[in-house]
This record gives C-alpha cells, structure tokens and sequence, in this order.
C-alpha cells in the first residue's frame, strides 16, 4: 500500500504494446479543451467558454416526463440491439415525412447518439486500402473514425472564400479508385455552412461519375435560420442505395446526454453490418433514453425549437458583428449550427499591444486561454488552421464579456 492508502503498481518488465489502431488516433482537441477549462475553474479562475458543443436549452419537458416515466413502469432491461421496434417505427415515419422514402424499421438502427451512427457506418463500409472523402473544416472525430474503420481520410481543404464547402474541381482533384465514401455534414460543424440544393445536386452528379457512398450527418438539420434546408436525399433521390443517412436528437432537440442518434440505409447489407457491430459492442442505447426519444420522434416540438433556434439567431447577429470589430478578424454569417469560425490569418506575426505576436490559430486559442481566460477551439482541431470556433449556444451575457475580453486581449499595437 502506498501512503494515501491505494495498492502500487509492481513495476513490470513486460513491454507494453498499446495497438495500432488506436496508436494512430488523436485524441479529441475540443474535449482536452473542456478538460482544461474545468481544471482552470476548479483553480478559482474565471474562464468564458466559447467551447460548448451543445445547446444550452434543457431537454423539453414532455421528453423529460417519458424518461421519468420509463423508470417508474421498468422500462429498464435490455431492449433489441438496433433499439425497439417502436422508435426504429417511428424514427421511418419522420424519415419518411421528411424524404418521401419508406425505410422498413429494420433499415434503421439506434445508437448511441450520432457518434456511434457514423462509426457504425464507417465499419459498414471501409476495408483497409479504401479512402473517404472528409472535406475540411471537419468535425474533429471525422478522420479518426475513418482511421480506425482501417481506411484513409482523404482531406479536401476548403476556406471562407467558397463558403467553406467543396466544389466539383476539389472533389474531381480527390477522387481514385480506391475511393469508397465521402462524409458529408450539412450544416455543418465547425462551420455552419450549409449546402444548398445546387450545391448538392453537383455532389450528387460527382457520385454518379463514381462508385463512392455517401454519409450523411444532417444532426444539425433544425437549426437552421434563413433559407429552407435541403437534405441530400431530397436533392439525390435517385442515390438512395448509395446513402447512409445520420442524424440524432442531440443538438436539434436539446437531449446531447440521453445519447440517441440513429443510422439509416436503404441497402440491407449494410444496415444488418451496422447492427452487427452494435450488438457485439454497445448492444443499443439506454432503454430510458430509447423510450423518451419516442416521444421526441412522435410529438411536435415546434414551438420548444423555435424558440431555441429564434435565441441562437438574435445571438449569432450579435457575436459575427462584434468579431468583426476586432481588426485582423474576419467573421462570415453562419446560415446553420451554433458556431462561428472566424478567419485569424489576420493578425499573425503582427505585433499586439500587450507585446504578444501570434503565427498560428493554436496559439491565438492559447493566447487567449491564458491571457484573457476566454476558450476557443484552434483552427488546427478542424483540419483548417488560420482559424478558430466558437460555439456561440451561451447567454448573451457571457457572449458579450467574452468578446470583450478577446477584443482587448488581441488589440494590434
Ligand atoms: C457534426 C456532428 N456529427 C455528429 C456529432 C455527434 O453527436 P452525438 O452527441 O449525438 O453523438 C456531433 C457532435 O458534436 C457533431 O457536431
């Protein structure tokens, strides 16, 4: 025993071998950022956060009332890997609402959020040689998936001057034969950006020029503000058996910890391939949060999202315009998601009046973390150095003094 009373370690000769699927895999930026700022707070200090992947709107209560409800009628055993028939029922009927498809229940399965939904169709798919499309800005977790399903992420850089969305000549420039799917994320995180009909109708008519499926991760699809959104399949009917659709009640519905998303295809094969990972890992998410999602798939929640998505709004006018005041950055109006990224490349290698010169988007985050207390998510984390994120699903109050503080912190001398 030592001191504090835990059994030590012997120490071992034997080597140790962590393996190689996972030696190859980063680990999570924007989590090791959460971890820093609580280790920072626990320390007294006052941290603003920009870093937040999640709404902060509670759960609508009618959601909440059926996890309690669950509960109380012991709903509380395992259900069918995949998830119970009822939710997979009424998760088809929403997809069909929405895409005029008819998926059959046991074309769906349930998961453990959106997360697990694109790691169960990655594994579907990808064999060791293949490589996936992931255009960049990407959502962190996007390559990493790609490199443990044993395939190659295949990264497309775009930047503010297309909208941060792929054009025909980059996805042309990226495609060989070995290529097996691309990733899609309307609207996308980091970026908001969301495709429009056109756009995806010309990603649509890349696919038909070659063999690759399409994943996509439409978690983001309530919260949009201006134009109406279009999901891939409405602009490419025709590709339905080259779809995996992914989607999930975290953002749009305010329920990130219940952990419920689902993966959809109209190809059999795969949706039985993505069950049978499930049931020899995860088995289907908690039957808790499987009944209260019933109620989410089956209960009109427009008013409780239209008054979250109506906040988000008033607030992203209020943080591109008071970035945009900040000399050296620039920042586009998101049409989609929660975030801001604004363009940094500005103010590198300029003197700043505090006598800090930065040269990269990761150390204008930790500029900012360690001078102003603000938290940010670098550029780099995304696949797009030059810029950083900013989740803006906070109050206004935080919004304000959070800009604020990064306004003075980055003045150019
Ligand atoms: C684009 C995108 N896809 C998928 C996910 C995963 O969502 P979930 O929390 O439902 O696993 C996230 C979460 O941040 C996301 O931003």
């Amino acid at each position: 025993m030592t001191t504090n009373g835990t059994t030590a370690f012997v120490a071992s000769t034997m080597p140790i071998r962590v393996s190689a699927r996972t030696r190859k895999v980063a680990a999570s930026a924007t989590q090791a950022l959460e971890v820093k700022v609580a280790e920072m707070r626990e320390a007294g200090q006052t941290v603003i956060s920009f870093g937040a992947g999640e709404p902060d709107f509670p759960t609508p209560t009618v959601i909440k009332d059926q996890g309690h409800e669950a509960i109380t009628t012991n709903l509380t055993k395992y259900t069918p890997a995949g998830g119970t028939i009822a939710l997979r029922r009424a998760i088809a009927a929403r997809l069909k609402e929405q895409t005029e498809f008819d998926y059959r229940y046991n074309q769906l399965v349930v998961t453990n959020g959106g997360k697990e939904a694109l790691y169960l169709a990655l594994m579907a798919l990808c064999d060791a040689g293949d490589e996936v499309i992931v255009p960049a800005p990407y959502w962190v977790s996007y390559p990493e998936m790609v490199k443990l399903s044993d395939a190659t992420p295949v990264i497309i850089s775009t930047g503010i001057e297309t909208g941060f969305k792929v054009t025909r000549a980059m996805l042309d420039a990226h495609t060989t034969p070995k290529t097996r799917a691309i990733l899609l994320c309307s609207p996308s995180n980091p970026t908001g950006a969301v495709y429009t009909r056109s756009e995806l109708e010309m990603i649509a008519d890349w696919m038909r020029s070659n063999q690759a499926i399409v994943i996509t991760d439409e978690l983001y699809d309530n919260i949009v503000y201006d134009d109406k959104y279009v999901r891939w399949l409405e602009a490419a009917p025709d590709l339905i058996e080259r779809t995996i659709i992914v989607n999930g009640l975290s953002k749009s519905v305010a329920m990130t910890g219940w952990r419920i998303g689902f993966a959809a295809s109209a190809r059999d094969e795969y949706a039985r391939a993505m069950q049978k990972v499930q049931s020899h890992s995860t088995s289907h998410p908690s039957s808790v949060s499987q009944h209260a999602a019933l109620k989410a798939y089956t209960t009109d929640l427009s008013a409780e999202i239209g008054a979250m998505v109506a906040s988000f709004k008033q607030r992203r006018g209020a943080i591109v315009a008071a970035l945009n005041n900040i000399p050296g950055v620039v920042c586009a109006l998101p049409p989609g998601a929660f975030y801001v990224f604004p363009d940094v490349r500005g103010l590198f290698g300029k003197p700043l009046a505090s006598g800090a010169v930065l040269h990269t988007s990761q150390e204008v985050s930790m500029y900012l973390l360690e001078t102003a207390k603000v938290a940010v998510t670098h550029g780099e984390a995304f696949g797009a150095p030059g810029y950083i994120r900013l989740s803006y699903a906070t109050s206004q109050e935080i919004i304000n003094e959070g800009v604020r503080r990064m306004a003075t912190a980055l003045r150019i001398a």
